[in-house]
């Protein structure tokens, strides 16, 4: 079987609705591939108790002035529990 070169998968959550991490968990374990959540569009939504963008290797959330939660301008955060990708993202 050829070997896929795709390392990364994106759920997407959408109108504060938190999709099926469960599902999405098994796609990735199965695939063996990273999560990287877009919590753009669902600030503090939960599945199993668990708040959207902790359930990944990576999650965005955006502040952009449209989103759940506006900044006042464009503003954004990436959240991880890896040091090493908080090292890799740090400004
Ligand atoms: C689902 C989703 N992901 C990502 C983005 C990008 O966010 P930003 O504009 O803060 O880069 C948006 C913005 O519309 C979005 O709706």
């Amino acid at each position: 079987m050829k070997k896929s070169s795709i390392s990364e998968f994106f759920p997407l959550h959408l109108y504060g609705q938190c999709r099926d991490m469960g599902r999405t968990q098994n796609i990735a374990k199965k695939h063996k591939l990273h999560i990287i959540e877009d919590c753009a569009q669902d600030h503090g939504s939960l599945w199993d108790n668990k708040i959207a963008g902790s359930m990944s290797t990576i999650s965005a959330l955006s502040f952009y002035q449209t989103k759940t939660l506006g900044a006042y301008g464009d503003a954004g955060i990436m959240v991880t529990q890896s040091n090493n990708y908080a090292k890799k993202a740090k400004c």
